[in-house]
């Protein structure tokens, strides 16, 4: 019998629900792979928001985040991170990026160059890779996209790990 593989753990921030619908949509998808082939990862979503939410990473996962940032005109200013800070300091809390593979951005291409700039920010500021963008609730096509793209990383980072033990 073949060896289950890990599910894919996300953990997403979302304020209007675009984010959260993508997440359902990857988790749906994932799924409906399954079903057809019962070693295809599943995708399991941790949303970030809430009081006293206490969460230490002790898997792989990767993090889903929309872009606000604060008084950007959407061309060169407006650098600055609101309204989803807590996914920012859940990154930062108990050394939790570490198990972090990769981050997914998103937002609305409208604001041109500031387009999913907050994942941006975090690769560079916790070293981990952006895996790819998406638009508002993102298609079909992204998320058949982008779990493709989780499965490639999440697998890398677990031969990665195993090669460091
Ligand atoms: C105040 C505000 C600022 C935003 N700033 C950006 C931005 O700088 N870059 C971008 O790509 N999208 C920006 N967006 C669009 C959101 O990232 C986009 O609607 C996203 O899908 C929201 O995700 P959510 O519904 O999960 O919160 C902004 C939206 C709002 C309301």
């Amino acid at each position: 019998m073949e060896k289950n593989l890990a599910p894919i753990k996300i953990l997403f921030i979302s304020i209007s629900g675009n984010t959260r619908s993508f997440a359902q949509k990857l988790v749906q998808h994932s799924q409906t792979v399954h079903q057809a082939d019962s070693t295809a990862r599943l995708v399991e979503t941790i949303e970030i928001g809430g009081d006293d939410q206490f969460i230490e990473m002790q898997q792989p996962f990767a993090v889903l985040v929309p872009t606000y940032l604060g008084g950007g005109n959407g061309i060169n200013n407006g650098n600055q991170e609101i309204m989803t800070n807590e996914m920012r300091e859940t990154l930062a809390d108990n050394d939790n990026y570490h198990w972090c593979y990769g981050v997914i951005g998103s937002g609305n291409r409208n604001f041109n160059t500031q387009f999913g700039l907050t994942a941006k920010q975090y690769a560079v500021q916790f070293q981990i890779p952006v895996i790819d963008f998406y638009e508002m609730r993102g298609t079909q096509d992204d998320v058949k996209r982008i779990y493709q793209e989780l499965n490639d990383f999440q697998l890398q980072f677990e031969q990665n790990l195993s090669e460091r033990h």
